[in-house]
């Protein structure tokens, strides 16, 4: 009696397990039996589905003009030789001298420009022994744009990060402006060696 109720238990199972493989097979572009569907079929719009709460009929809206993201750091000064000097007299560093401050600079400093403009900034990092063209000594050199490297104001080297300069790439995209700012501080500390 007991063999038997196994026996039916089994042929039970093995015809659910059946029905499942041939069932989830029969339709390939199926994506089968769904879990919590709305998920996939949600109530917000999708930034391409057309809406009709807004005049264009798009969901995608353009921010209103002359607003900024939260968070967004202006920085009002163009990438000409102008913009340059304007900054360098106008712009300072809004950052407290702090010993975090100095060591985050520290550290951004060795990832991101220490591979050309070398550990202490002296002009000789590692692509420069392949080729790269040197950049000048932040103490002992002098500025394409005029004047001593050692003489670089904060204004000046924030505007270089920012926008590049020459064989030196733009590297907004990868500091943030507080980042930036901290870079500075420990610029301004290899001009001095
Ligand atoms: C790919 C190599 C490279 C990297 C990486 C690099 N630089 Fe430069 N940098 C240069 C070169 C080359 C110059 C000289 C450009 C010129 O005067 O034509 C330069 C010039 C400068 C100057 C002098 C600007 C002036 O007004 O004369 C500053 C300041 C500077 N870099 C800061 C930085 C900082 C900060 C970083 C890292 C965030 C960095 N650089 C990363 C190659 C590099």
């Amino acid at each position: 009696m007991l063999a038997m109720k196994f026996k039916l238990l089994g042929v039970t199972v093995i015809a659910i397990a059946a029905t499942a493989i041939i069932t989830s097979c029969s339709d390939k572009r199926s994506t089968g039996w769904e879990y919590a569907p709305n998920m996939y079929e949600h109530l917000a719009y999708d930034p391409d589905q057309p809406n009709p709460n807004f005049k264009d009929g798009k969901t995608a809206q353009l921010p209103p003009v002359h607003t900024i993201p939260i968070g967004w750091v202006t920085f009002d000064y163009p990438n000409t030789h102008d913009g340059y000097e304007a900054s360098g007299t106008e712009v300072t560093s809004p950052l407290p001298q702090t010993q975090a401050n100095f060591a985050d600079g520290q550290a951004l400093f060795l990832h991101f420009c220490s591979p050309c403009h070398g550990v202490e900034g002296q002009g000789d990092g590692e692509v420069t022994k392949h080729g790269f063209p040197p950049p000048p000594s932040y103490s002992k050199g002098q500025s394409s744009r005029g004047g001593d490297m050692k003489d670089l104001t904060d204004g000046k080297i924030y505007h270089t990060i920012t926008y590049g300069l020459n064989a030196m790439g733009s590297y907004a995209s990868q500091l943030a402006p507080e980042e930036r700012w901290k870079v500075v501080m420990y610029i301004h500390h290899l001009q001095t060696l």
